[in-house]
């Protein structure tokens, strides 16, 4: 593959023989040229190279490794004493997405939690971009963490629903996107959000006077070519896709919101986003931005992929492209048992071999699965010594599995059953939070 270097160099020589016969603007041209021909090379190589993982928040390929993305984008590892203060201040045991190791990562969590400590609020800042009309397991997760903690904190929270996002890469329908995240909201509402301390908003329906005066502020401070290395777009990315980082920036600092939602006094409020760890480079710009801005830079607290069905190990996250691999919050009883029992696993291939080696848990997407919806320590420890060491059968653990799914989509059903029209209304109506 060509470098960049080597491109630059290659530019400069057409330019130089060229520029004393040609007009500026075939100058401009062979440059545009240039580049279109670099983009092209590398997505070429992207999509050859498919073991080679990738991250940014549209696209999460290749065998990912956690710790090394946590490396390459400059987050801290969350560890024991980061978790045990959680409990400490919040006099509650931490969720297990927490004390499992799920939610890994963080950007100054350590700062919000001494503003804590020391009576000063903060608000929590979360989205969904709404991709489908119903939402798969991976799809709440983030959203029954943020439940934790804005339980655990009392603290306001504002959600994003960014359906410009999903008209701008998926090509979605304007008015589509718009439906589905009315009915994505409802799908939130659902997961038990307190209604007098949370702000679920559209970028469509929002982003206007103070909110669009910090999206030119925020996009004012970052160059086309920050914008091109932070997420890898190339000269042929419309610019529609340069402004919308701005827009999800945005909801970081508090004085975006004009509806009253925050007391005027406290225009400079501390934010944490709980995320997925591909939307880091989002809020990594963000907080670049911040400082000359003199906005406080949001904290985050990031979690692994949640992984496919069938795909194994690490390799990918689940997907809604792939409904086999997903299981989806309106999914019956029968369709979540027949996709269970279709996971990868790492059971041996015969009861023999089973009982003799023990299942390999690192490969065991069933057994993973557990260790995330599976609440009971005692029991997860006994599956864990079993099945690994062979007791236990890949059937049984499927079955436990079945179980634990099946109650978690029924409850969430129940309560999505008993979402109404007003009651997204109300949360989507701008009022005070902080009282
Ligand atoms: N980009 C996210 C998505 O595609 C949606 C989103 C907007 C978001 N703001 C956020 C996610 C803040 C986490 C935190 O789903």
């Amino acid at each position: 593959m060509i470098d960049k270097t080597e491109i630059e160099r290659i530019k400069q020589v057409i330019v130089e023989k060229l520029s004393s016969i040609h007009t500026l603007k075939r100058v401009q041209k062979i440059n545009q040229l240039v580049d279109e021909i670099a983009g092209q090379e590398e997505r070429e190589t992207e999509s050859l190279s498919s073991e080679e993982q990738v991250v940014t928040p549209w696209v999460v390929s290749g065998k990912i490794d956690h710790d090394k993305v946590i490396e390459k984008f400059g987050c801290k590892r969350i560890d024991e004493s980061l978790i045990d203060r959680v409990e400490r201040l919040t006099s509650r045991r931490a969720h297990v997405f927490l004390r499992r190791g799920f939610f890994y990562a963080h950007r100054d969590l350590d700062k919000i939690l001494d503003c804590y400590e020391s009576g000063k609020k903060f608000y929590l800042y979360t989205g969904r971009g709404p991709s489908s009309e119903s939402l798969h397991l991976g799809h709440l997760i983030p959203f029954l963490f943020t439940k934790y903690l804005q339980e655990a904190f009392k603290v306001p929270l504002v959600i994003q629903i960014t359906d410009d996002e999903k008209k701008i890469w998926k090509k979605l329908d304007k008015e589509e996107t718009k439906r589905l995240g009315r009915e994505n909201v409802k799908d939130i509402i659902a997961c038990g959000f307190d209604a007098s301390n949370t702000f679920i908003f559209s970028s469509y329906a929002t982003v206007g006077g103070k909110f669009y005066e910090n999206v030119v502020e925020i996009a004012d401070c970052i160059t086309v070519n920050k914008a091109n290395s932070t997420f890898g777009f190339t000269g042929e990315a419309s610019t529609a896709k340069m402004i919308f980082p701005s827009v999800q920036a945005a909801p970081s600092f508090s004085s975006s919101f004009p509806h009253k939602l925050f007391p005027d006094e406290k225009k400079n409020i501390p934010c944490l986003i709980p995320c997925a760890i591909d939307q880091d480079p989002y809020f990594r710009l963000t907080r670049d931005v911040a400082p000359r801005l003199d906005f406080i830079k949001p904290a985050l607290i990031e979690s692994k992929f949640f992984p496919a069905l069938r795909a194994s190990g690490n390799n990918g996250k689940m997907s809604a492209s792939d409904a086999n691999s997903a299981i989806y919050i309106n999914d019956s009883a029968a369709d979540i048992k027949k996709k269970i029992n279709s996971a990868v696993t790492g059971g041996r291939d015969n009861l023999e071999d089973q009982k003799k080696y023990g299942a390999n848990l690192k490969e065991d997407i069933p057994f993973q699965y557990l260790s995330f919806f599976l609440e009971d320590d005692a029991e997860l420890e006994h599956i864990k010594k079993e099945y690994g060491e062979g007791r236990m059968t890949t059937g049984d653990v499927k079955k436990r599995l079945v179980q634990v799914v099946t109650e978690i989509v029924e409850r969430h059903r129940m309560a999505r059953a008993a979402v109404t029209d007003e009651m997204v209304d109300a949360f989507m109506t701008p009022r005070p939070l902080f009282e």
